[in-house]
């Protein structure tokens, strides 16, 4: 389970503060699918990124599975990045140099799996979301759509209990993004936690329960 208490975040910007965060308390259950709507800059980025220990909170908590992650070291943030949490972004955030194989077994890499299983996993990844025909393909090579599917298996390489997704069909028609979203309810349905910001209210309406954000609260 994940809990936010007062959690609120500032940005100092030489004199300018903008108070992105205004203590939320969010409760996110195991197993939940939860879409979090609002305008933009209503701290919607800046919440996932505090709940997936991208970023640390001015005052308040994180807590995961129990954990406060406000008294975990930098290992120790980047070993529940790395162990509980998959990401996915708008931009996809693919490395354009390699191909599909080589950019979902790359955390795979880095958390020492070794080469030939690595890349074994990388390939049924990739086939679970559908680019099983795709592995040598490049970024590049590839639709928006598929490319964020490529970023689903990347983020899947490491076996999530969640997966965090910062407006995932935003830069994808909505065919593909209706396919996106099939995939992450595949994904929720075999247990994970799933949370998606989304400005598309048709998107939101496919997640299990809906939050909404405006000027860095969270209204309900
Ligand atoms: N790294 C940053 N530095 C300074 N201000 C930021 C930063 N990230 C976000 N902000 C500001 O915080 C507010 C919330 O931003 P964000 O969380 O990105 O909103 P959303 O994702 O809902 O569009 C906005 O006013 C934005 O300009
Ligand atoms: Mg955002």
């Amino acid at each position: 389970m994940i809990r936010t208490e007062n959690l609120s975040k500032v940005y100092r910007m030489g004199k300018v503060e903008v108070q992105a965060l205004r203590d939320v308390n969010l409760e996110i259950k195991d197993g939940e699918f939860m879409a979090i709507i609002g305008p933009s800059g209503s701290g919607k980025s800046t919440l996932l990124n505090l709940i997936g220990c991208l970023d640390k909170p001015t005052s308040g908590a994180v807590f995961i599975d129990g954990i406060d992650t406000g008294k975990l070291s930098e290992n120790g943030l980047a070993e529940i990045r790395r162990e509980k949490i998959g990401f996915i972004f708008q931009q996809f955030n693919l490395i354009h140099t390699l191909n599909a194989l080589e950019n979902v077994a790359l955390p795979m890499f880095f958390a020492g799996v070794r080469r030939e299983t690595r890349m074994k996993r990388a390939e049924e990844l990739l086939t679970k979301v559908g680019l099983g025909d795709r592995i040598n393909h490049k970024p590049s090579e590839l639709s928006g759509g598929e490319q964020q599917r490529m970023a689903i298996a990347r983020s899947l390489s490491n076996d999530p209990e969640i997966i965090i997704g910062d407006e995932p069909t935003g830069n994808i028609d909505t065919e593909a993004g209706n396919a996106i979203m099939d995939i992450l309810e595949g994904l929720n349905r075999e247990g994970r936690t799933i949370i998606v910001v989304t400005h598309d209210a048709e998107i939101a309406a496919r997640a299990h329960t809906t939050k909404r954000m405006r000027d860095g609260i969270l209204l309900d």
